[in-house]
């Protein structure tokens, strides 16, 4: 006899449940937070737990199929825009940080405690640091690209169309379309279908 009641099916059920109340959240953020903190949303947007923003309304614009995560920051500026394309998934503790612009182009694909900023504290030893203005820079990403989970993209970063970042890479160069680059400071070491090269941007 099958026991409904045992701690798979219990198990089963919350995990439904759980993934009902995401739902819900997200419906309710696609209408609510529509008003509430986008400028604009497209359809079908999937919220998967708590989600952060620095204030009300910001210039948050979000395409349609977006799946966010749990525990994803909003920070942006109030001067700041952020601009989300079509299907992109931001998987889970991501912070999106833009003091001026950060846009993540269409079916990108975001890891896991990935920091996305637009922004550097000064390092002038003359003031302290958190006296000095931010160094910033909006920071681009095209469409299909893959960033492995834990990468930090920094200020004035364009990532190009089908690029690939290997978990952990510090990106503070531009990435070219559909190459994969690894480490710190992050360099090319092969093409999306080609052979693997070893070289660095920064040679
Ligand atoms: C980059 C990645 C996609 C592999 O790409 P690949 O083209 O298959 O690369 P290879 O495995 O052939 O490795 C190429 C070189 O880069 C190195 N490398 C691969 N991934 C690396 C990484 N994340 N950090 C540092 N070096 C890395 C390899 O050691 C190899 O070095 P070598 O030529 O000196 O031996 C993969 O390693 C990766 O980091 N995936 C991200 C996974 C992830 O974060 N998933 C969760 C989010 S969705």
């Amino acid at each position: 006899m099958v026991d409904v009641f045992g701690p798979v099916n219990l198990r089963s059920i919350l995990w439904k449940s759980r993934r009902l109340r995401a739902r819900i959240r997200g419906c309710l953020l696609a209408r609510v937070g529509h008003i509430l903190y986008f400028r604009s949303c497209g359809s079908s947007l999937l919220v998967e737990g708590p989600v952060w923003f620095r204030q009300f309304r910001s210039d948050i614009w979000i395409g349609s199929g977006v799946r966010v995560g749990k525990r994803v920051t909003f920070d942006v500026d109030e001067t700041a825009n952020l601009t989300i394309g079509n299907g992109v998934n931001l998987t889970q503790d991501i912070v999106i940080s833009a003091s001026r612009h950060v846009s993540i182009g269409n079916y990108t694909q975001v890891g896991e405690f990935v920091s996305i900023r637009d922004a550097n504290h000064g390092t002038d030893s003359s003031r302290r640091i958190h006296d000095q203005p931010s160094q910033v820079a909006p920071v681009r990403i095209g469409e299909d690209v893959w960033i492995g989970r834990g990468v930090f993209i920094g200020p004035g970063v364009t990532v190009h169309d089908g690029a690939v970042i290997g978990a952990n890479a510090v990106v503070i160069d531009d990435v070219p379309a559909m190459a994969i680059v690894v480490g710190v400071p992050a360099r090319v070491v092969g093409r999306r279908g080609g052979p693997t090269v070893a070289r660095s941007t920064h040679d």
